[in-house]
C-alpha cells in the first residue's frame, strides 16, 4: 500500500523475526508510507538472519535489544536518535513470549519464576520502553506509540495461558503511561487487539488452528489479517489518529462485540 500517511516521520519497530510476524508487516508498509525506521529484536532473535532482509528492503539499521534490559534499551534510544538525526514518531511494541507456555504448564500449574519473566517480556517491558523514551526525552510531540494485545486480556480463552493475564498488565501500562506522556508531551500510546494470526507467538497457543477457525466464524468481517494490522498501526501512527490515546482497540472483524454467528449456529446443528 503505497502513500504518503508518514511521510517525514521516524519510528522504531519492535518484534519482527520473520515475514509471517505483525511486526515485519508493519515494517513494510511504514516503509512504503513515507517512514524512516529503525528495527529492534533480542539478541537471540537476530542471530536467526532473517531481520536483515527486512533491513535492506526498509532501508533501516537493525539494532539488538532485549526488552527487559534497560541499559540495552537506554543504547537503542541513542542510536535511533542518531540515526535520525532528532527524536522519534513512533514506536511498534510488538513483543509477547510465555515461559509457561513454552514449558508446557497449564495456568493452574505455572511456575511463579517464569511468570516473572513472562510478565516482564510480554507486559512491563512496554512501561519499560516508554520509561527509557521518557528519560531520555526521545518522543516527539504528538508521538504515537502502539503495542499489540489480544482479547483474552477482557474474556477466559482457557488456553491462552498467564498471556491472559500479561495482557491485561500491557493493557493498563498503556492507560496509565499514555496519561502522564499525554500531559506531559502529547504523546499517545494505545493498544491494538488483534484477531488470531498465523505468526510464531500465535502457534505457540495450545490448539490454534482451532481458535483461528472458530474467531473466523465468530467475526461478522471474518479474521484481520496481519497485513490489515499493520495499515491500522500506519493509521495510528500518522496524524489522522492525533487524538486517540489510552485506548485498547479491537481489530477484529467484530469478534469481540458478536454473541453468536449463522455459523457457528449452523456448527452446533451438525
Ligand atoms: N499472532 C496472534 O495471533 C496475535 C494476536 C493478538 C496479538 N498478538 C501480539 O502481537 C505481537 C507480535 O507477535 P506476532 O504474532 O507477530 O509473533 P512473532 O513471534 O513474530 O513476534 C513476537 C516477537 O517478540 C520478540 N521477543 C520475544 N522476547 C523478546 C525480548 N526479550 N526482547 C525483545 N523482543 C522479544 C520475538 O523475538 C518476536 O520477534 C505480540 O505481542 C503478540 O502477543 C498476536
Amino acid at each position: 500500500m503505497q502513500n504518503n500517511l508518514l511521510a517525514g516521520k521516524k519510528g522504531i519497530i519492535f518484534g519482527a523475526l520473520d515475514e509471517k510476524s505483525i511486526a515485519w508487516k508493519t515494517a513494510l508498509q511504514c516503509h512504503a508510507a513515507g517512514a524512516k525506521l529503525v528495527l529492534s529484536n533480542a539478541p537471540v532473535a537476530l542471530r536467526m538472519g532473517e531481520i536483515n532482509k527486512l533491513a535492506d528492503a526498509t532501508e533501516a539499521p537493525v539494532v539488538g535489544a532485549d526488552v527487559t534490559n534497560m541499559d540495552d534499551l537506554k543504547k537503542l534510544f541513542e542510536e535511533a536518535q542518531k540515526h535520525f538525526n532528532g527524536g522519534v514518531d513512533f514506536i511498534l511494541h510488538s513483543i509477547g513470549m510465555s515461559l509457561n507456555v513454552r514449558k508446557g504448564k497449564s495456568y493452574t500449574e505455572i511456575d511463579y519464576g517464569f511468570n516473572q519473566k513472562t510478565l516482564d517480556i510480554s507486559a512491563m517491558s512496554l512501561h519499560r520502553v516508554l520509561r527509557t523514551a521518557w528519560d531520555m526525552d526521545a518522543i516527539n510531540e504528538w508521538g504515537s506509540v502502539v503495542a499489540l494485545t489480544y482479547i483474552a486480556a477482557q474474556r477466559v480463552f482457557p488456553d491462552y495461558n498467564e498471556m491472559a493475564d500479561a495482557k491485561a498488565l500491557l493493557e493498563s501500562v498503556t492507560r496509565s503511561f499514555g496519561y502522564h506522556y499525554g500531559v506531559r508531551k502529547k504523546v499517545r500510546v494505545n493498544t491494538i487487539s488483534q484477531s488470531p494470526t498465523r505468526t510464531t507467538a500465535g502457534s505457540g497457543v495450545k490448539g490454534f488452528d482451532g481458535f483461528v477457525n472458530y474467531a473466523e466464524k465468530m467475526s461478522p468481517l471474518g479474521n484481520a489479517s496481519g497485513d490489515a494490522c499493520a495499515s491500522y498501526c500506519v493509521s495510528l501512527f500518522s496524524d489522522l489518529t492525533k487524538y486517540v490515546t489510552m485506548q485498547n482497540l479491537f481489530h477484529d472483524g467484530g469478534f469481540s462485540f458478536t454473541g453468536v454467528t449463522q455459523a457457528v449456529i449452523e456448527q452446533m446443528e451438525k
